[in-house]
Order: structure tokens, then C-alpha cells, then sequence
């Protein structure tokens, strides 16, 4: 579904992504893993056609997406669910009025049909509890979940997008997030999560890519990943090897 060919990126000249190929099909469970600053973001970006590569192509469904028009792009966009790193809920919203906000804008329902609907989609992210309130007023997973439920809202996505879902989040509030992953791609839908946390992301990955210095330095499965030897992935395996230890003491 997904398809870089050789895809360079520079912000302001500096270059970011210096050279990225792969390949994603619809269902697979993906996760991206790199250090801060590394271009993670900026892949899930380059996806969404919210920004162009210098060079390259990206392909959505056999389509090259880099030289659309923004309402070309406008239907690429609607394939995918995307929720951002900073899950970006409008501060002056109620959580009702920001996953209505995306009903109103991306759907043509009648106003009657809304209300109903940002409910389930709050009960399918078990925060119905939290309609009324403000996000200042959330804690960090319920405003994660929000967020998710309201990247629902916008459309019927082919693949999932979630761009550090679990940062910031307590061990039980990860795993929930990390539980919620799963459940919403149980009918095949696949998912890309950008993660620096190794721990969640092989809770619900199978495909792992690390990105290192603007190039894909692995692309595997879990075993691919637990045996690697390249120095920088050994650091972020550490990290999980440590919590394991936690747990069996
Ligand atoms: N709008 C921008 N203008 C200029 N530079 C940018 C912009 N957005 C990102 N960058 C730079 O591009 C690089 C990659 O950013 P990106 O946000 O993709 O990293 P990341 O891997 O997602 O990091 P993190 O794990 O911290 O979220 C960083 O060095 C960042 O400073
Ligand atoms: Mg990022």
C-alpha cells in the first residue's frame, strides 16, 4: 500500500531522510523506531502528502502521490488515520466538540446522527466517562484516547498512522494505548507506530524498521530486531533486556 523509493528529505537544506526505500502492504503491523530527531515524524508526514521529498517517489495504492494537488491529496489523506505526536485536541473544545469537530468537517452527517456517534467512538476508546470535559481537565492517556477517537471520526481508514502514542504515559496507561492498537486493527486494518519506546513497540509490532543517520538500518521481524548488532539498536534494546529484568525479580 505503501511504497518509498529512494526518498531524500531537507529541512531548510539539512539533509533528514537521506536515502529511504520500503515497502508496506495494508495489513501489516509496523513499527518505526529511531532516536529524537532521527525524521520518524517527518516519514509519517512525507505519507500523509503534508510535506514533498526532494527526491524519490512515495507511492499510496500504485499512485506516485509527490507531484498531486492538494485536492488530489485530499483523498490519499482520507485512507489513513493519523494521530499526531502532540494529539493536537482544540484547547477551547469540550472532548464532544473536538471528535464532532472531525465528523462535521470529514462526513455529511446530519447534526442528530453526531452526538451519537462521538459516543461510540468515545466508547470504543473507553472514555465516554470524559465527554463533557475540557482537555486541560484529562489526564495523559485520556487525552490520547480522545485523540485517537477523534482520528476515528474522520474517516473508514485503510491503515492506522500513530505517531508516539504512548509517550509521557505511565506503564499501565502505555499498555492500555498499546491494547487499544491491537483491538482497532483486529480486522486486518494495518498500522505504522513511530516509537522511540522498543518496549511498546514489540508488544504490537511484527515489523520493525530502525532508522539511523536518514536510511532504513534494519527492516525485520521481532527476531530480526532482539539479534541485531548494529550499535545504535543495542542501546534501545537495552532499555527493553532492563525492564525484563525488572519484571523477573
Ligand atoms: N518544520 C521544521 N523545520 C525545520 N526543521 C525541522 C522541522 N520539523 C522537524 N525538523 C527537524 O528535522 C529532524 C527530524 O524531525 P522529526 O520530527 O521527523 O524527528 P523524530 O524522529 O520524529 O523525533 P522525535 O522522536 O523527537 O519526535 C529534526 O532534526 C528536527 O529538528
Ligand atoms: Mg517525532
Amino acid at each position: 500500500m505503501i511504497v518509498f523509493d529512494a526518498v531524500r528529505f531537507s529541512y531548510n537544506s539539512r539533509e533528514i531522510l537521506k536515502d529511504i526505500s520500503f515497502s508496506v502492504g495494508a495489513g501489516e503491523r509496523i513499527a518505526f523506531l529511531g532516536g529524537s530527531g532521527e525524521g520518524k515524524t517527518t516519514i509519517l508526514k512525507l505519507i500523509m502528502g503534508l510535506i514533498r521529498p526532494d527526491s524519490g517517489r512515495i507511492l499510496i495504492d500504485g499512485e506516485d502521490i509527490t507531484c498531486k494537488t492538494e485536492a488530489q491529496l485530499r483523498d490519499t489523506r482520507m485512507k489513513f488515520s493519523i494521530v499526531f505526536q502532540e494529539g493536537a485536541l482544540f484547547d477551547s473544545l469540550n472532548v464532544k466538540e473536538n471528535v464532532a469537530f472531525c465528523l462535521r468537517e470529514y462526513t455529511k452527517m446530519p447534526e442528530e446522527q453526531i452526538e451519537e456517534k462521538v459516543k461510540e467512538l468515545l466508547r470504543t476508546v473507553d472514555v465516554e466517562r470524559a465527554i463533557d470535559l475540557m482537555p486541560e481537565e484529562l489526564s495523559g492517556g485520556m487525552h490520547r484516547r480522545v485523540a485517537i477517537a477523534r482520528s476515528l471520526a474522520a474517516t473508514d481508514p485503510k491503515m492506522f498512522l500513530y505517531d508516539e502514542p504512548t509517550s509521557g504515559l505511565d506503564p499501565v496507561n502505555a499498555d492500555n494505548i498499546c491494547k487499544l492498537i491491537l483491538d482497532l486493527s483486529r480486522n486486518g486494518k494495518g498500522f505504522i507506530i513511530v516509537t522511540h519506546k522498543v518496549f511498546d513497540a514489540v508488544k504490537v509490532a511484527d515489523r520493525f524498521m530502525f532508522l539511523y543517520d536518514g536510511r532504513v538500518r534494519l527492516d525485520g521481524n521481532r527476531e530480526d530486531l532482539l539479534h541485531a548488532t548494529i550499535p545504535e539498536i543495542q542501546i534501545f534494546l537495552s532499555e527493553l533486556r532492563y525492564t525484563q529484568e525488572e519484571k523477573n525479580v
